[in-house]
């Protein structure tokens, strides 16, 4: 089935490119997540009952509604596009009327990834190369401040991974790789997602340090 297909499926419209326009270097255009791709992914990686899911850049929210519908799990798209955003939120209207028999939150907050406060029960977080590596740096910083106070196993998922995330993550973090999954087809070596886990019990470790 096509992605137009795949979106009116759910009763939403993610299909195309945002690019921004006002020269904003550091933020990366809105595009979306390819439904191939992840299928392929939930194939591969595996919920818990207890997981919230946070989407950085979550663009229309494709991600968004994918996982709430398949999983039924509480998932929180951040999208600092005002335009986009409410285009997500136009979304959700539509995407609600056919799931209101799914009792999770879905949620989407407009701001930057940056200054979203991590909520305590949030464990895995989608990064679809929204931004630059300076506010992912940022983004899994504030990530780490979180587990340390309330301390959990939390998961990152990358997909299209570019090299500065994976350098800063294995040279600067505590976070290992637990699954490489490659999308079929692909012509682009990118064209993958990298998990990383954190596992609570690093915290016990006599030499866990977070820079
Ligand atoms: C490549 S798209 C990914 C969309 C979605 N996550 C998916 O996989 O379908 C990246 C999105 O990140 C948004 N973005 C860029 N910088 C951001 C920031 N600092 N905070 C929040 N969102 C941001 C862009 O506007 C864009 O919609």
């Amino acid at each position: 089935m096509g992605e137009r297909k795949l979106d009116k499926s759910l009763g939403i419209r993610t299909v195309g490119i945002r690019e921004w326009t006002d020269n904003k270097v550091q933020y990366n255009r809105y595009e979306a997540t390819p439904y191939k791709a992840l299928n392929i992914l939930f194939e591969n990686y595996k919920f818990r009952d207890v997981d919230k899911v946070v989407d950085f850049g979550c663009g229309r929210g494709r991600v968004v509604f994918y996982l709430h519908n398949r999983f039924h799990l509480p998932v929180t798209g951040i999208e600092a596009n005002y335009k986009t955003y409410e285009e997500a939120l136009e979304n959700k209207a539509l995407y609600r009327l056919r799931a209101e028999h799914i009792n999770a939150p879905l949620k989407f907050k407009y701001g930057l990834a940056q200054h979203y406060k991590i909520d305590k029960k949030d464990n895995c977080f989608y990064f679809f190369n929204p931004f630059s590596v300076h506010i992912f740096r940022k983004v899994v910083h504030n990530i780490l401040r979180s587990v340390e106070k309330d301390r959990r196993t939390v998961d990152l998922i990358l997909y299209y991974p570019i090299r500065e995330y994976k350098d800063f993550l294995k040279t600067s973090t505590p976070f290992s790789i637990i699954n490489k999954i490659r999308v079929p087809g692909g012509s682009d070596k990118k064209e993958k997602f990298i998990i990383y886990r954190l596992r609570e019990e690093v915290f016990d470790e006599d030499d866990y340090w977070v820079s």
